[in-house]
């Protein structure tokens, strides 16, 4: 059956965004944000984009984030509410973090993921993003629960090939709309 795509807009995060974020986090992430790492990322807009995908409701259906670190940018999150999965939402935000990346003049970006998330490693790679290697037990669970991480990265965010598929994913998922560029 064809699922009607929900009407999303793509916004920068809020202070008044944290407690969905947390709560929308504690639904797909086994260690979810703190509300103070949230806040403090909102406060730190030189070196963070924080976006939110926002649903019919108003609420974040979605969120990620991009931190700036030297000449790299790092996708520290790109979550999606188990509801709203599957409609490109994810595609969108993380569309907006690469094209936030050039415009902030950044070089590369990279991240890092689960071994076993599947979902996500197929997002990544459908961007281009290329794996580099293993960090061993980079994830430590609160239940103590050890995860190997795979670093992802994409070398030049001026790689046309890079830019077309980026672009390509944003006109894909034209019926997501953007405000300020979706961006901080
Ligand atoms: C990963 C995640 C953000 C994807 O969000 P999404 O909005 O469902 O992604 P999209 O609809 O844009 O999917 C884009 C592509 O990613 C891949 N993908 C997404 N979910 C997938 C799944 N469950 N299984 C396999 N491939 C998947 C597919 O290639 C998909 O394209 P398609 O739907 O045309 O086949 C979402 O599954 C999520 O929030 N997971 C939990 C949080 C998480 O693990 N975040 C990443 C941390 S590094």
């Amino acid at each position: 059956m064809e699922v009607a795509v929900p009407q999303v807009l793509l916004r920068p995060m809020v202070a008044a965004d944290v407690g969905a974020v947390r709560a929308l986090d504690a639904l797909v992430q086994p260690a979810p944000w703190s509300e103070k790492f949230l806040r403090d990322q909102l406060a730190n807009p030189m070196t963070t984009t924080l976006l939110v995908a926002e649903g019919a409701d108003g609420g974040p259906v979605g969120h990620a984030a991009l931190v700036v670190v030297a000449d790299e940018g790092h996708v520290t999150s790109v979550a999606v509410d188990p509801t709203h999965q599957r409609h490109g939402i994810g595609s969108r935000l993380l569309a907006a973090l690469c094209r936030d990346a050039r415009a902030r003049g950044l070089t590369a970006m990279t991240l890092e993921v689960r071994v076993d998330n599947a979902a996500a490693i197929a997002l990544y790679r459908r961007f281009g993003f290329a794996p580099a290697g293993v960090r061993p037990r980079y994830y430590v669970d609160p239940d103590g629960t050890t995860t190997d991480a795979l670093v992802f990265w994409v070398h030049d965010v001026e790689d046309p090939v890079f830019v077309s598929v980026v672009e390509r994913q944003a006109m894909e998922r034209a019926e997501i709309e953007e405000r300020d560029g979706g961006m901080t």
